[in-house]
């Protein structure tokens, strides 16, 4: 992994193809994008500091801008002239950040944006705020107070309630779950706290109408390591699948009366939506049958691959059932139907170790894809709908295209997918590897929009 290559403010972008004249509104995206600081690489992407790009479109034409989280962590190694934080740092470097607990927040995981604002997320850090015209590092922040510990890199939407949920870990003698709610008018508030089985990392989780949903898998913290930094991130947690998975459902009108769920072992990164039915309550997710830590950046084909599947918690019974087997990853669905029964969702995919975006339909079993081109590594498509319809739209992802060294955000029609992107729009370098991102659209676009789809 190189780190990028330059960075910059707005600049225009070279347009290959039409862009859509209703495509008004910027995409923000994040990635590790620093690698290798002081002469020294990182022990696991992961822990790399981000870099924030954003392709805008609008009266200019496509503008993008690509910056680095230089959060306040990042700006006292900077000083310091080494690393100081995470498995990177010297061991006494590392044991001072420990016991302080003071962590740096890379915002290499997520971008989010509410109420105005942009985030830059990571799991173990807090919300670590961008100004969106810039991409210049602010300050990071907790949101009045709200953010107990951390604030975890995946907000869920629910559109019944206009609001975002979120979750943080904070470990110790036992590992606590604070939960979030931001609705996307008034304060952001804490809902509550609960104990987690056993110290493990949670990337990602559920929200519906009336319930969170969060999936402990069988990879337990390895306290030593993490004590000491021996092995790196890697092998910061242990996987144990004799111990099965532990799911816990939070009621949203009483967050201290949890219901926890008994299933066999697997491992998930991410979870495609959840909704409630007459059966109960619904989480898709594509699972993995173990953790992977280097699935998201070494695609080696004897890697465990993800498939979609679905949860269902009914009574005091959790079940598990096979949804599609091709190999999904990275799920989108539109806003409009986030927290709500679904039915077509967008992936990266990998076929035959090709790259595709897809959409895939569960009640037809329809697939439709864009087999990216030998060489083209595709990111997380982000869903924008169309001004009028928010289920149809387009697809926008960012495409590194490593022979040429150079990124491009590929603007694909969900209803044309096969035909590939409508119009390209090339970054004149690349972008390294973005995790997640959010669309805004501009305000005189978002008027026009169904405010569900918003
Ligand atoms: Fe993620």
């Amino acid at each position: 992994m190189k780190n990028i290559a330059r960075t910059h403010g707005f600049e225009a972008l070279e347009v290959e193809g039409e862009i859509p004249h209703a495509l008004k509104g910027t995409l923000f995206r994040t990635g590790p994008g620093v690698f290798e600081r002081f002469g020294k690489k990182v022990h696991h992407p992961f822990e790399a500091d981000g870099v924030v790009s954003a392709v805008r479109f609008g009266a200019d034409g496509a503008q993008g801008a690509a910056r680095v989280v230089e959060s306040k962590g990042y700006r006292e190694e900077e000083q310091a002239g080494r690393f100081l934080y995470n498995t990177s740092a010297g061991l006494v470097d590392y044991l001072r950040s420990n016991m302080s607990g003071e962590t740096k927040t890379t915002g290499n995981t997520a971008t989010f944006y509410w109420q105005d604002r942009l985030f830059a997320l990571m799991e173990g850090g807090k919300p670590q705020e961008m100004d969106p015209q810039t991409l210049d590092t602010l300050d990071h922040v907790d949101l009045g107070g709200v953010i107990k510990g951390a604030f975890s890199a995946h907000p869920h939407y629910v559109s019944a309630l206009d609001t975002y949920f979120n979750f943080g870990l904070r470990y110790g003698r036992k590992m606590e779950v604070d939960l979030y709610a931001l609705p996307t008018k008034g304060a952001a508030r804490h809902l509550g706290s609960f104990e987690a089985p056993w110290a493990t990392m949670v990337h990602d989780f559920g929200a519906t109408d009336k319930h969170l949903v969060f999936v402990f898998a069988p990879a337990r913290l390895v306290v030593w390591r993490a004590l000491t930094r021996i092995g790196g991130m890697s092998k910061l947690f242990r996987w144990d699948p004799r111990m099965g998975c532990q799911i816990v459902r939070v009621p949203l009108d009483d967050p201290e009366r949890i219901e926890r769920f008994e299933l066999d072992a697997f491992w998930l990164w991410h979870t495609v939506n959840a909704f409630e039915t007459e059966a109960g309550t619904v989480l898709d997710l594509c699972t993995y049958p173990r953790l992977e830590m280097d699935f998201l950046t070494v695609h080696r084909e004897e890697a465990p691959k993800p498939r979609l599947e679905r949860l269902i918690l009914s009574g005091d019974r959790a079940e598990r059932e096979r949804l599609w087997d091709v190999a999904c990853e990275f799920p989108i669905v539109p806003d409009a139907l986030q927290g709500q029964e679904y039915d077509r969702s967008f992936f990266h995919l990998q076929r035959d170790g090709n790259f595709e975006l897809g959409a895939y339909t569960l009640s037809s079993g329809r697939e439709r894809s864009w087999p990216c081109p030998d060489g083209h590594e595709p990111s997380e498509a982000i869903f924008v709908p169309y001004a009028d319809e928010p289920l149809r739209g387009w697809l926008l992802s960012l495409v590194a295209d490593a022979e040429q060294s150079r990124s491009y955000l590929a603007i694909l029609d969900t209803e044309r997918l096969e035909d590939g992107p409508v119009a390209k729009v090339w970054f004149d370098h690349q972008i390294p590897t973005t995790f997640h991102g959010c669309w805004v659209p501009d305000q005189a676009a978002a008027v026009a929009m169904p405010a569900a789809a918003q």
